[in-house]
């Protein structure tokens, strides 16, 4: 008798949940269809859209594949299938945060665009369908090693500094290096509430090679694989040998 029981129980708890489940699974497929088009074109829209407050915008630093001819964005990672990355930022986010952050998004919307108000959940949605709807299934995972993350290394900065401070400079890579990055923002006027280094400048080797490696305010970091100890002493020399007096 009990048995019976459990049986028909279950089977009865079996076709509510298929039925049920079938039911769902239609409703999202109608639902699919409607958006999966929207939603991409909703988070191409937000990578193209510049803050207010800073003029920057995604596309300024991360590839999409079209926008290569900014070269400011051989520095950064593109974002080419970036939802479907196991790790992003550099080791920092993993597992399920992946999705819950747009890969990374949500960071980069607070501390680099600074867009003046939280992201939202259909906003980190539409970032991911934009980045899955320009791979084509390759996996491309970044993996950069930075002492910006989790929290600034100041005891690996300052071996950093001193190691730097040891090498020869050469003038001319680090002319190249700072056209195609930091005078993106240092340089123009596109990109808003950014100091000057050549004029006013009261920096030296030590605080350019903190900028570099952590950051500062809407500042990137950048890793050792984009930039290299070399580079920094590169680019080093060309700021400090070009201050207008
Ligand atoms: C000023 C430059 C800058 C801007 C602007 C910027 N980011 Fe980033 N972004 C970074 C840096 C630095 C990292 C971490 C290092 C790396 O992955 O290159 C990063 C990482 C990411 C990653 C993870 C890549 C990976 O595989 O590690 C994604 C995705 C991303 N950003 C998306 C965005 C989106 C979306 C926006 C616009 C809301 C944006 N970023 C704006 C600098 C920027
Ligand atoms: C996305 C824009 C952006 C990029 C790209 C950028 N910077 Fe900056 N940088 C800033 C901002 C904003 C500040 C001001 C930070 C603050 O006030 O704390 C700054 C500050 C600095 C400072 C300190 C200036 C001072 O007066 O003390 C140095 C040095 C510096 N950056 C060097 C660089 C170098 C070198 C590069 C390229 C490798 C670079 N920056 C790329 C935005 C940027």
């Amino acid at each position: 008798m009990k048995k019976y029981f459990l049986f028909v129980l279950s089977a009865a708890v079996l076709i509510g949940v298929s039925s049920c489940s079938k039911n769902n699974e239609t409703a999202d497929l109608k639902n699919d269809k409607n958006s999966a088009g929207d939603i991409v074109a909703k988070g191409k829209e937000l990578f193209y859209t510049s803050s207010k407050l800073t003029g920057l915008k995604c596309a300024d630093c991360h590839s999409d594949g079209t926008n290569k001819e900014n070269l400011n964005t051989k520095y950064f990672a593109d974002v080419i299938g970036a939802d479907k990355r196991q790790t992003v930022f550099a080791g920092t986010i993993t597992g399920d945060e992946v999705k819950n952050t747009g890969a990374g998004s949500s960071v980069c919307w607070e501390t680099f665009v600074k867009m003046g108000r939280p992201i939202t959940t259909e906003e980190i949605q539409a970032f991911n369908a934009y980045f899955g709807s320009l791979s084509k299934g390759e996996s491309n995972v970044m993996k950069h090693t930075t002492i910006a993350l989790p929290k600034p290394d100041k005891a690996k900065l300052k071996e950093d500094q001193n190691r730097i401070a040891a090498l020869t400079p050469d003038i001319k890579n680090g002319e190249r290096i700072f056209k195609e990055t930091c005078n993106f923002c240092h340089g123009g006027t596109t990109v808003k509430r950014v100091p000057s280094l050549f004029e006013d400048f009261e920096g030296n080797l030590k605080s350019i090679v903190y900028h570099i490696r952590i950051g500062a305010k809407f500042m990137p970091f950048y890793p050792y694989e984009i930039i290299s100890d070399q580079d920094i002493a590169d680019i080093s020399e060309y700021i400090l040998k070009n201050q207008k007096k």
